[in-house]
């Protein structure tokens, strides 16, 4: 710590400061937990101005104005100051044991409800169990510590010889986005029970194939929870050789303009660490992989996708590397199309709908890979809360049903359009009319 002006408030707030990181309890700063806090900025009011702070290694994760709140360790902190802003350190993640000893690798008391990898898969096994001509499960991959990477792939078996356009869902790439998990058993159980009875449902599992990766980060995800108490865990657990710094964030790794643009970390330390390559994180790898299985004679036919995070509500669509709304790869009818379903999307869940990079740009992100490598018409959603007084990264348990209910018409609305996006646009016959 070095102080950056004699004597005075500053040298006691860096003593403050530095009492508070000492007396940070061990789960904050656990292994490779390398000391991070959520801290308040506010100045920043341009996406500019965001990218720059996201530029120290930060993550910036969620926007209010002129005031965001950042994941980041002291040193990223300073250098943020450094750019002119004030900061502020906000309290850990919430107690939620409601007085109670926490249980390692158990979600806190109060947040039971909340599925662990463990209790999530046993509770798609079960709906599988129960709906066998519906649902049906792959491994595509396992994680770092071994985990196994599932799909779970939702159609009924109407249609059989059709090339069934395709829609992905995939979730908690960010370790303590843990809604995002319930949001894939949310979809499972509505598939499940509206397949028959719900016309909406019935149409599209006739008519489309949906293929849901409910946990490509589960050793991140079981991490955040281990002690028992939540840990404001992002990144994979992937160890970085020659540092004791782990992880990899996943949504900066993907193989499309990866590390073109200084939307990610080079640095280990990083909240934003991009990976030694694309790629490198071997969850990516998998659920790449499992993207490139279904191009089929040349075709990709998966034709639209969520990956869902928390929090901020927001839907957003390619490119998070530029600023631009067209870019090579992304044309104006694209563009026009990823826009009119997003607003269409986020009227039905009330989130805001922009551009990814209206945040700050970002590099290596799935949605920019889906849509840049892919053609995959790829949005990301940001769930439940808007804002960290809310809850931020941990909604209480409450909010599951009413958070994940609340996308329901927005992912049917994707299915609907999914055979053709460009029909929003009033297009199909130049984009679509041509057999498959
Ligand atoms: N908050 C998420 C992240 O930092 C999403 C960033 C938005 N950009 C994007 N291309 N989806 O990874
Ligand atoms: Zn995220």
């Amino acid at each position: 710590m070095r102080p950056r002006s004699p004597g005075g408030r500053a040298a006691a707030t860096v003593a403050v400061l530095l009492s508070l990181a000492l007396a940070a309890p061990a789960a904050a700063r656990g292994p490779g937990g390398g000391g991070t806090h959520e801290y308040e900025v506010t100045g920043p009011r341009t996406a500019a101005q965001r990218t720059a702070v996201a530029a120290t290694g930060a993550s910036v994760d969620s926007i209010h104005g002129d005031r965001i709140v950042i994941t980041a360790g002291a040193e990223q902190a300073d250098r943020v100051r450094a750019l002119g802003h004030r900061v502020v350190r906000l309290p850990g993640p919430p107690d939620r044991s409601g007085g109670r000893q926490p249980k390692p690798h158990t979600f806190p008391a109060q947040d039971a409800k909340y599925h662990t990898y463990a209790e999530a898969m046993a509770e798609i096994d079960a709906g599988i169990a129960a709906h066998p001509s519906l649902m049906s499960k792959q491994v595509i991959g396992r994680s770092h510590e071994g985990r196994d990477i599932i799909a779970v792939k939702v159609t009924s078996g109407v249609n059989p010889g059709a090339a069934k356009p395709e829609v992905l869902f995939t979730h908690h790439q960010h370790a303590r986005e843990h809604l995002t998990v319930e949001m894939a058993l949310y979809l499972l159980k509505e598939f499940g029970k509206g397949y028959g009875t719900d016309s909406r449902v019935t149409k599209m599992l006739d008519n489309r194939v949906v293929w849901i990766v409910p946990d490509v980060n589960p050793d991140g995800g079981e991490f955040d929870i281990a002690t028992g108490s939540y840990r404001n865990w992002r990144k994979n657990r992937q160890p970085n050789s020659g540092s004791s710094n782990v992880g990899t964030d996943l949504n900066r790794n993907w193989n499309y303009k990866w590390a073109c643009c200084g939307g990610s970390s080079g640095s280990t330390g990083s909240e934003t660490y991009r990976g030694r390559a694309a790629e490198s994180a071997p969850e990516v790898k998998v659920v790449a992989d499992f993207v490139r299985t279904r191009k089929i004679d040349g075709k990709q036919r998966i034709k639209a996708a969520i990956d869902f995070h928390t929090y901020s509500e927001l839907v957003m669509w390619p490119f998070g590397w530029t600023y631009d709304d067209t870019a090579p790869g992304l044309t104006q009818d694209d563009h026009d199309a990823f826009a009119k379903v997003g607003k269409s999307m986020a009227a039905s869940n009330g989130y805001t709908p922009e551009q990814s990079s209206d945040l700050y740009i970002t590099d290596g992100t799935i949605d920019d890979w889906l849509w840049g490598d892919q053609k995959i018409f790829a949005y990301t959603f940001e769930m439940y809360p808007s804002s960290a007084a809310q809850g931020g990264f941990y909604p209480p348990a409450s909010v599951i049903d009413r958070e994940t209910a609340r996308n329901r018409d927005a992912v049917l609305q994707l299915l609907e359009n999914a055979d053709c996006m460009y029909r929003s646009i009033g297009k199909e016959q130049q984009y679509c009319s041509t057999a498959e």
